[in-house]
């Protein structure tokens, strides 16, 4: 795992962001795994400054993101989707028709999380997938001992998860209590990894992803087994590292 240390969440952002730009100028019709929150915002508005000062061409981009909000509609300003078009897509030149994000309203969700990682496959699979990291060390939404061999999938929400989502909605019983979610097995399948973590309250995450024994109650942890993984973090989220 390449360990990169940046002095803040903007030197953060910045490297993840000449990362990405780098694969898409390298590579114009790149498919990119991407995530949501906090932690990745910098670099989506870095991403957009390179767009427009450096005309970044996103024309033959494929996304598909991480995870999606069971029974949340695309215009519920907490879906994904809705976070996605507005701090990003809406910004650059993606196609629409390039952009996929699992479908929270659907009625057969066994048929949804197939068909999403088989669009993933014909695609020629992820060539960089960005991660987030949750404090108890999830990724995606894959929540702490999953197995680390299903590919796309409905999670339940941990009562922690929702707690910490919950900073999005006016209460905590708004919160889904379900997503549909890439799983390890789809996220361990991408070509490259790029693991942002920032502030303090991720340190002990980022401690047991790198440091710690591989298990399925860090899901994190199964990263030390993948051969192409950057984690950019800051000073404070890599304290222990
Ligand atoms: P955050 O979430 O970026 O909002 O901290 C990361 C995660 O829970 O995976």
């Amino acid at each position: 795992m390449k360990i990169i240390k940046a002095d803040n969440y903007e030197h953060m952002s910045k490297m993840a962001a000449r990362t990405m730009a780098s694969q898409i100028a390298l590579k114009n019709n790149s498919v990119i795994g991407l995530a949501t929150g906090d932690t990745p915002l910098g670099m989506y508005r870095e991403l957009i400054k390179i767009y427009e000062d450096e005309e970044l061409d996103f024309s033959n981009i494929k996304t598909f993101n991480l995870d999606e909000y069971y029974g949340l509609n695309i215009d519920n300003e907490n879906s994904y989707y809705f976070y996605m078009m507005n701090n990003f897509f809406k910004h650059i030149n993606m196609r629409k028709e390039n952009i996929n994000i699992p479908n929270g309203m659907t009625e057969n969700i066994e048929a949804e999380c197939f068909s999403y990682d088989k669009k993933i496959k014909a695609s020629g699979g992820i060539d960089i997938q960005v991660l987030g990291i949750g404090v108890n060390g999830h990724i995606g939404f894959n929540e702490p001992n999953t197995s680390f061999e299903v590919g796309t999938h409905l999670v339940e929400l941990e009562k922690e998860t929702i707690k910490s989502n919950s900073r999005f909605f006016n209460s905590p019983e708004e919160v889904p209590t379900k997503a549909i979610s890439m799983g390890i097995k789809t996220i361990m399948q991408s070509r490259a990894i790029m693991l942002l973590a920032s502030g303090e309250k991720k340190a002990a995450a980022i401690e047991k992803a790198v440091k710690g024994k591989i298990s399925t109650a860090v899901p994190a942890s199964i990263l030390q087994l993948h051969n192409n993984v950057t984690l950019i973090v800051d000073k404070a989220a890599g304290e222990f590292i």
